[in-house]
């Protein structure tokens, strides 16, 4: 017999998934998200696929269960669908360590020169820029300019991968993400004396200093699928821990284990199955970029759409 709670949560997530139904609703995750709202989700993934998923779509309602800037994105590419977030306090530490104004000042002291912004951005910053790129991307975007001079922002750790990566020469905005840049060299030593056989995998967001260290770096939907294709069975997951729960779920036969028990995002934990539930029942939440702001903002994300990269 299944335990109750399992049975209760079952339940909910049925009538959850119903009233989306009714509501002519599309439910994304992204693979950071607790267990529960990953398995109530129609699409989970990393930020390129949610996008790309957002933009694709034809539902009227977009329910985005991740954090501020990834509901903004999916309204800058869909102005005329509803985007709900279940929790309008679920932000992005990394995409508030840069505003428009600030950003507007770094460029006019720069030359000429392209902007290239991690989706983890707020919409005015996505509006001053040239294109976006995600982790998953970031080379190839960097790659597809004609530039050999850029500025990326706002993840200095993610721009250093990309000049580390494409031999271009990029200008860092000294942003970053603290979930991943608490992992230390000493905690992926460690993970490896606790667990000599396992591969470590690292996200682009990790200091330069851990992606030296790793034998795969990749965006979040990367390692599942590498893992998915690997021939090895234990794996040092260098990311938030959300996504050691889809990880597990998709290879029942592998062994996962955290870089560190520190790497949590407690913005990602935020929603729950109850604010999905109220979200919906009462189409409130919304998020809406302006239009002064959406226009200039999906140039930048069209352009990096447009890649197919
Ligand atoms: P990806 O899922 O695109 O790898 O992004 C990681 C992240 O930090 C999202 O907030
Ligand atoms: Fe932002 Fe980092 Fe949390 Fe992702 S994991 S939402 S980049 S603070």
């Amino acid at each position: 017999m299944r335990d109750e709670p399992t049975q209760q949560i079952g339940k909910q997530i049925q009538t959850i998934k119903a009233l989306a139904k009714q509501r002519n609703a599309i439910i994304l995750a992204h693979n950071y998200q607790p267990p529960e709202i990953q398995d109530l989700a129609d699409l989970c993934g990393d930020s390129l696929e949610l996008s790309r998923k957002a933009a694709q779509t034809d539902a009227e309602v977009i329910v985005f269960c991740g954090v501020h800037f990834m509901a903004e994105t999916a309204s800058i590419l869909s102005p005329h669908k509803k985007v709900l977030l279940p929790r309008l306090d679920a932000g992005c530490l990394m995409a508030d360590m840069i505003t428009a104004e600030a950003l507007e000042h770094k460029i006019q002291s720069l030359p000429p020169m392209p902007v290239v912004t991690y989706v983890n951005s707020t919409a005015d910053v996505k509006a001053l820029s040239t294109v976006c790129c995600t982790s998953a991307n970031v080379v190839q975007v960097v790659n597809s300019l004609s530039a050999d001079e850029m500025l990326l922002t706002p993840d200095r750790n993610l721009a250093m991968y990309a000049a580390s990566r494409t031999g271009k020469k990029i200008h860092i905005w000294e942003g970053y993400c603290p979930t991943h840049e608490w992992l230390t060299p000493a905690d992926v030593a460690d993970a490896r004396a606790a667990h000599p056989e396992a591969v470590f995998v690292a996200h682009p967001e990790c200091r330069p200093e851990i992606l030296q260290l790793a034998d795969v770096i990749a965006s979040t939907s990367g390692m599942l699928r590498h893992v998915a294709q690997a021939r090895e069975r234990e794996f040092i997951i260098g990311t938030e821990q959300g996504l050691l729960y889809p990880l597990q779920k998709a290879n029942p036969d592998k062994h996962f284990y955290p870089a560190s028990k520190k790497m949590i995002c407690k913005n990602m934990k935020k929603i729950g199955l109850d604010d999905v539930h109220r979200c919906l029942t009462n189409l409130s939440n919304e998020v809406k970029v302006p239009e002064s702001i959406r226009l200039p903002a999906l140039k930048a994300v069209e352009q990096m759409i447009a890649l197919k990269i």
